[in-house]
């Protein structure tokens, strides 16, 4: 099995699932932009170090160049920017996997519910709006409360929440940067995710995390300590709404191989409403939380089904495991540490890991790096206990910056 790599060492799991490749038996061939460490180095058979991995047509041209009689069964992207450059190269090479006309709907908010529409999925109500006009146009069709975010959006960033056409005009006024956004019904409730591994058209595996609060609650308040939570009973009614959608989604958009991470609501009716879904792994540490929910290995688990379309360990659901990401108080640098040590006399056995800005380090933006100031996880086969540990990593453990 010979697989190309785009971008192996960067973002920060991209190493992981790298070695996960090696792992497996694959030979790896890495394409990126960047200077790569000696573990990532070792997993490669060969690197092709690129000016710009976003200039497509370049990156395309020299890599069939470096490929001259090499042999490529695999082109692999894990990394959302990175998707449509895999995917071109897919097709020139002439490998299975997504192409650019199935990619481009997972990165475009408004195709991807277009599409699920088609299949007749619940989605929120929802149009595409490229100038203040139409925007306006989208509320009044629509109704308040409305959600307004660009179109290839992460991070929550320029997402907002409107009540009122005060709200929208506010909105407009901090979009202007923003090309092209969607304008959608805001969906009440809580929001999960579902997540799965895929081998030749079918989840192999699948995960439900919760995340408390939502992501767009978590961006705003600098103060709170957001947690995703991989439960570990996905046959609980509720969950298994979200399952039930994320299978029908990933049917509706002819996925068949490696990560999908999907997002979406469970209204206080009880309906599950499709949130956005994205062709690659979940961020935000969630991969490592899934593991540590099954004491399994999704990085070689997802390599083994990338490249030979099986997912052959042990994955039962154990615990569930909660991670708690942590943003100092105060600003500049991490001056000191307050509770871990007690948070280790009550709950030791199941803190499960800890990993936070060291001292004497800057503190992090939580705008620009989603785990923050550092991220813990702890994991119980009780979900109400689960999140008595969560809620008091999120009080009892403070960074102080100063
Ligand atoms: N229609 C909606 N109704 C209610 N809340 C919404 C809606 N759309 C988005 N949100 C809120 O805004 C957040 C960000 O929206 P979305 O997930 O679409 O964008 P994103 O910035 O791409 O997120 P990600 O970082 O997951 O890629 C959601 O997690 C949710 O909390
Ligand atoms: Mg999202």
């Amino acid at each position: 099995m010979h697989v190309i790599m785009i971008s192996p060492g960067f973002p920060s799991d991209m190493p992981l699932f790298t070695r996960g490749l090696a792992q497996v038996g694959a030979k790896v061939y890495g394409v990126g932009d960047g200077g790569l460490s000696p573990e990532v180095r070792d997993c490669l058979a060969d690197y092709l170090q690129v000016r710009n991995l976003w200039d497509e047509e370049a990156v395309v041209e020299q890599v069939l160049e470096w490929l001259r009689g090499k042999e490529v069964d695999r082109v692999e992207c894990l990394w959302e920017p990175g998707m449509v450059l895999a995917a071109r190269l897919r097709e020139r090479i002439g490998v299975p996997g997504m192409t650019v006309e199935q990619t481009l709907p997972v990165r475009d908010k408004e195709s991807m519910k277009q599409a699920l529409d088609r299949a007749g999925l619940r989605t929120p109500r929802h149009t595409r709006a490229s100038t203040s006009a139409q925007c306006r146009e989208a509320a009044e069709a629509i109704g308040y409360p409305l959600i307004i975010k660009p179109i290839d959006g992460a991070g929550s960033a320029d997402t907002h929440k409107l009540e009122n056409g005060e709200d929208l005009e506010r909105a407009l006024n901090q979009l202007q940067h923003v090309p092209e956004v969607s304008v959608e019904e805001y969906i009440e409730g809580e929001e999960f995710t579902y997540d799965t591994v895929c081998g030749g058209g079918t989840p192999l595996f699948e995960n439900v995390a919760w995340y408390r609060p939502k992501p767009l609650l978590m961006r705003q308040y600098a103060w709170l300590s957001p947690q995703s939570i991989c439960v570990r009973d996905l046959n609980v009614a509720e969950i298994q709404k979200g399952v039930d959608l994320g299978r029908k989604v990933i049917q509706a958009l002819g996925f068949q191989a490696g990560f999908t991470h999907m997002e979406w609501f469970l209204t206080p009716e009880g309906e599950a409403v499709f949130g956005e879904i994205g062709a690659r792994a979940p961020g935000g540490r969630l991969v490592h939380t899934m593991n540590y929910c099954c004491d399994t290995d999704l990085f070689s688990g997802w390599a083994e089904a990338v490249c030979y379309g099986s997912f052959s360990q042990p994955s039962e659901r154990r615990y569930n495991a909660a991670c708690v990401f942590k943003r100092a108080r105060g600003e500049g640098i991490i001056r000191s540490v307050e509770g871990l040590e007690g948070l280790f006399a009550r709950y030791g056995e199941h803190i499960a890991t800890v990993d936070l800005t060291p001292i004497g380090q800057p503190k992090r933006d939580h705008r620009q790096m989603v785990a923050g100031d550092g991220w813990v996880v702890v994991r119980h086969p009780d979900l109400q206990s689960t999140l008595e540990m969560a809620d008091a990593v999120g009080t009892d453990l403070r960074l102080i910056a100063g």
